[in-house]
């Protein structure tokens, strides 16, 4: 034995403690280090055999280093017994009912648009959509409502500020003219007919805007629903049994229609449409004003001008067109005093529903 030999012992026992990372290689580590056969403990134990004086310096130098690796042994075994897993305070019952999360849900109009996306859907019909950002081409020129005529003023228009536009640009596209937010979802219908021949049949659920002052029946921004029925023999027939269907299988009772001329532009003939008051079945109360109709939206038969303007031949086809608000419709449904609540964002409105 020498000094070399006795500090091989040492380096290699206090890397071992240290390096240490499972409970089963510190139990291997503390009999191969610490155990009656370790080197040391043979070392020490060997020591009788020399002269006093030898014992005694050897002894020494010996011991030390078993205090050494005693000392990393403990270090090492501290450090295990943190990491250990205590069974009784981790231990969890996995057939514990859980802690019940708050889980959103869909907003009411957006259970109600789908709801109505849905009947149509039973009846044939393809849902299409547009963007809210439209040209005044498509929101008004096709739909046979001209620039200065006082058709326009019949709905309010949030118009959109822009860069301007050179001439030449106007030039390429007559379409491509002034931006506005769409003030209804009618055109859709020639956004549509465009790219499409009839027959067809299509709904388009969409959000629209109109520059009002607001109030609890009206908002700057709302949803609506376009309907167009497009082939070769279509009346105010077919419309009317259609929507009758519609609004039937929405308030799950039957539900008469009636209709009133009126005009839009964009159709012709065209008619205001109501409803049987859902609350009182015609009879008369408070929510139809004792008349027992709720107005609901506008109809007609399009206007040969729209199909024009979408490219179709005159006189080839024939269609019907309607459209009505859902905020509306959810309001009459669902008993909604206020059509503010719907972008309140207040959490007491919406978690009724
Ligand atoms: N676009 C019209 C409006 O918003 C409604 C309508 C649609 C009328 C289709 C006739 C035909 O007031």
């Amino acid at each position: 034995m020498n000094t070399d030999v006795l500090e091989a012992i040492r380096v290699s026992a206090l890397d071992a403690f240290e390096g240490v990372k499972t409970l089963s290689d510190f139990r291997a580590r503390e009999v191969e280090f610490l155990g009656r056969k370790s080197a040391l403990n043979q070392f020490l134990k060997s020591l009788s055999s020399l002269p006093p004086e030898e014992r005694r310096e050897w002894g020494s130098r010996a011991n030390e280093i078993k205090r050494e690796v005693t000392a990393a042994y403990e270090a090492a075994k501290a450090r295990l017994e943190g990491m250990a897993f205590d069974a009784e305070a981790e231990w969890i019952d996995v057939t514990d009912p859980g802690e019940a999360l708050p889980v959103g849900h869909l907003h009411i109009l957006t259970r109600v648009e789908r709801d109505i996306c849905d009947i149509f859907r039973s009846l044939g019909f393809d849902v299409a959509d547009g963007p809210e950002v439209e040209t005044e081409f498509y929101n008004f020129d096709a739909l046979n409502v001209p620039a200065n005529h006082p058709a326009r003023d019949m709905q309010d228009t949030f118009w959109l500020r822009q860069k301007a536009v050179s001439s030449q640009q106007l030039a390429v596209s007559k379409k491509s003219s002034r931006l506005l937010l769409r003030t209804h979802t009618s055109p859709v219908q020639v956004r549509y007919m465009e790219t499409h021949t009839p027959p067809f049949r299509i709904i388009v659920p969409g959000r629209i805007f109109r520059s009002e002052a607001t109030d609890a029946s009206h908002e700057h921004t709302f949803y609506q629903f376009e309907s167009l029925f497009v082939d070769r023999e279509v009346s105010v027939g077919h419309f009317k049994y259609v929507a009758e269907l519609f609004f039937s299988r929405f308030f799950g009772k039957h539900i008469n229609i009636r209709l009133r001329p009126s005009y839009f532009p964009f159709v012709e003939p065209g008619f205001e449409f109501d409803i049987a008051c859902t609350v009182c079945d015609g009879r008369g109360c408070s929510s139809c004003h004792g008349t027992g109709w709720l107005e609901i939206g506008g109809a007609g038969m399009v206007n040969q001008k729209v199909f024009e303007a979408a490219g179709y031949p005159r006189d080839r086809w024939k269609g019907f067109a309607w459209g009505f608000g859902t905020n509306r419709l959810a309001m009459m449904k669902y008993k909604i005093p206020d059509v503010r609540l719907f972008q309140s964002g207040d959490l007491r409105f919406l978690n009724q529903f």
